[in-house]
């Protein structure tokens, strides 16, 4: 009748069902020193009439009798394995065909297969291949789940055995102060005849509870009976900081090394970047970058990303490289004509960026600046716009600079040396003018109507040119009357001219101390003369100019007989006329005329 019931719903086999068969839990679980109750029904055929009673034995490990596996338990004696000694009881009635049985005082050596054999006398004798799996625990099981990963909700429960009559555990949780939230539901499943206990904890873990201890307490109350299992969470979490070293400034040439820590779970792939470049990566908690003798293209943003699959987050840092400024660049020198506006560019590198100052000839002109470009404007310039402009680019780690002529063109101006004075010979003239180029002196005499300029060979006129500054020299001589005597009539005109301007002046005619004196040490000898003047001219001249930056040499002076030749011939026989020149000459066998 039992038998027909319970496996009705599966096919109706009648006469299989009633055969030899056994029903108990595949599998039981127990905790160390309680106890555990295997419910156990079995069948046999219908056929059998058991005469003497029904038997029965629990084997332990084995269903082989003739492998004499440990007895666990057997209705006909009290023999049984050692270890099982007062510890098993039938609970079952075999008449019953109920062969559940008690095992007391339980330990982990008896955690195994267990078998039931039916005695029923005779040849009737059946070990069930069938059994039970008992498990003995010595700690209660905690069902973690694979993955448990931050802000999600998370489900972790604990259980017990609840297959010992006498005693009923209880779970708790343990270590659950910090954690928020903590919700507890208890819960016991029963199947198969067996029962467990389960407690789970729900809460919604986060980043800091990463590693934390969690523990489940199984007890019996009333009992000294108490079992734990402890259990770290891993808590997976994107990276939720990634730390890197503050923006920094290091100096061209040095080396630096930047730093990069993650904090996440499980560690991330790291990569630090420059730009769109990834320059190294690595998965770890943190990922150093070396940059060796770093220069200018090195400056920049540098991010660092970290990745672990679930999520990904970066930090960046600016890296500025400092170094002395670059030699500037310059405008190439160029030559101009006076009244001309430009502007000279100067643009240099350097950080921090460094300030431009413009020098003419060593003196500070314009405004310093801290822009890239310095512009010099220079407004309708003046001969003494000549000269070398220096920009200055000039920060706290050097300085640099770069250079450029300027030569200004200019109309020629008549200098205030340019006069006629009486000398011993007659009446010396010298006209002298600045210009660039430097200008052409002509004199003019328009009672002769007659112009005297260099490559004129006939006439001893003498013209030096020193830098921008020409000098021109004549010397005429009065026929018959004495020049003491009186101012002489002296009508000389000097022209200079160069591309940009001509001009014509009425030389004036002075008496001056110096030139006197000239004249009587000139008696001496007119090379001496010559010598005197052009260093009074010189010395005029340079007053007048001041430094132009040219090396002065005084090569005339030095050895004037190879440049220069005192010719004074009176010219009145060839020319009828009452004056006499001075004439740069390169031969002696040249005589005017
Ligand atoms: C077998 O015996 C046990 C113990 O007496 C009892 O709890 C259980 O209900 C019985 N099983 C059946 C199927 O009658
Ligand atoms: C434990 O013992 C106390 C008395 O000592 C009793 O009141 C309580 O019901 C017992 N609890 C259990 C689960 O047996
Ligand atoms: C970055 O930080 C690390 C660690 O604190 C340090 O060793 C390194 O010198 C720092 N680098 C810079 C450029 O500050
Ligand atoms: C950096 O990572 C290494 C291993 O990758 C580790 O040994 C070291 O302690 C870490 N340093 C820091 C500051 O976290
Ligand atoms: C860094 O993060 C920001 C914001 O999440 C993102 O816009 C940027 O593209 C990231 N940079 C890199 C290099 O990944
Ligand atoms: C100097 O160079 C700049 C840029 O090349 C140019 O604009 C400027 O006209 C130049 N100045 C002169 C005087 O050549
Ligand atoms: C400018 O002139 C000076 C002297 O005349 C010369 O030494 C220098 O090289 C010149 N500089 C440039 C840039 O031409
Ligand atoms: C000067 O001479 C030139 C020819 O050489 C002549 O044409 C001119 O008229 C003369 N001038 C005077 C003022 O005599
Ligand atoms: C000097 O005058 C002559 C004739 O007038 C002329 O041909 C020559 O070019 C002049 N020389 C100079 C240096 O001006």
């Amino acid at each position: 009748m039992w038998c027909l019931e319970l496996l009705l719903p599966l096919l109706l086999f009648i006469n299989a069902s009633c055969q030899w068969n056994v029903w108990l839990p595949r599998d039981i679980s127990a905790m160390t020193n309680s106890c555990v109750v295997i419910p156990c029904t079995f069948m046999y055929p219908s056929g059998i009439r058991p005469s003497r009673g029904i038997h029965g034995i629990w084997y332990f490990g084995q269903p082989y009798p003739q492998l004499f596996p440990p007895v666990v338990f057997k209705s006909r004696t009290d023999v049984v394995h050692e270890s099982y000694k007062g510890r098993t009881k039938l609970l079952g009635d075999l008449h019953q065909r109920n062969c559940t049985l008690l095992i007391n005082n339980i330990g982990t050596e008896h955690s195994g297969r267990y078998y039931f054999r039916a005695d029923l006398g005779g040849a009737n004798i059946y070990t069930y291949p069938d059994f039970t799996e008992l498990k003995v625990l010595d700690q209660p099981n905690i069902d973690v789940p694979e993955e448990i990963v931050s802000d999600e909700s998370l489900e972790l429960t604990c259980y017990a055995p609840d297959n010992c009559p006498d005693m009923t555990p209880e779970i708790q949780w343990m270590y659950t102060d910090y954690l928020p939230d903590p919700e507890f539901s208890t819960d016991l499943v029963e199947e198969s005849n067996t029962a467990v206990l389960s407690n789970t904890l729900t809460f919604t873990p986060r980043p800091m509870h990463n590693g934390q201890l969690l523990g489940c307490r199984v007890y019996y109350p009333n009992t000294t009976l108490a079992y734990e299992r402890l259990i770290s969470l891993d808590v997976k979490y994107a990276p939720r900081s990634v730390w890197v070293n503050a923006s920094s400034e290091v100096m061209e040439g040095s080396s630096v090394t930047l730093h990069c820590e993650v904090d996440s779970n499980p560690p991330a792939r790291i990569a630090w970047m420059f730009g769109d470049q990834e320059l190294l990566w690595d998965t770890a908690s943190n990922v150093s970058l070396m940059l060796d003798d770093v220069t200018p293209a090195n400056e920049g943003i540098y991010t660092c990303v970290g990745d672990n699959g679930y999520g990904i987050m970066n930090t960046s840092l600016y890296l500025a490289v400092k170094y002395p400024p670059h030699e500037p660049v310059v405008n190439d020198s160029i030559t101009v004509v006076e009244g001309t506006t430009l502007a000279l560019h100067c643009s240099t590198q350097g950080s921090p960026a460094p300030t431009l100052t413009w020098l003419k000839d060593g003196q500070l002109v314009g405004t310093i600046t801290a822009d890239e470009l310095s512009v010099l404007t220079i407004v309708e310039i003046t001969p003494q716009g000549d000269g070398q402009y220096r920009c200055l680019a000039e920060n706290e780690h050097g300085r640099a600079s770069s250079s450029l002529n300027i030569t200004v063109e200019y109309a020629p101006v008549l200098l205030e040396e340019s006069k006629c004075t009486v000398v011993r010979e007659g009446v010396q003239c010298v006209c002298m003018a600045t210009g660039n180029p430097e200008p052409t002196i002509e004199f003019y005499l328009p009672d002769l109507n007659i112009t005297i300029n260099e490559t004129d060979g006939r006439y001893n006129f003498y013209t030096h040119t020193d830098g921008h500054t020409s000098t021109g020299m004549i010397k005429l001589r009065e026929k018959g009357e004495r020049v003491d005597n009186g101012s002489p009539a002296v009508n000389v005109h000097c022209s200079i001219s160069n591309a940009y301007g001509r001009e014509s002046i009425l030389l004036e005619l002075q008496q001056e101390k110096k030139y006197m004196m000239a004249v009587i040490v000139g008696t001496i000898g007119g090379v001496a003369v010559i010598a005197f003047i052009i260093a009074a001219v010189r010395y005029v001249g340079h007053n007048n100019k001041k430094e132009n930056g040219n090396p002065r040499q005084d090569v005339v002076l030095e050895n004037p007989a190879l440049y220069y030749r005192w010719v004074g011939l009176p010219f009145s026989d060839c020319l009828g006329l009452k004056f006499c020149v001075m004439k740069k000459s390169y031969s002696h066998d040249k005589t005017p005329c």
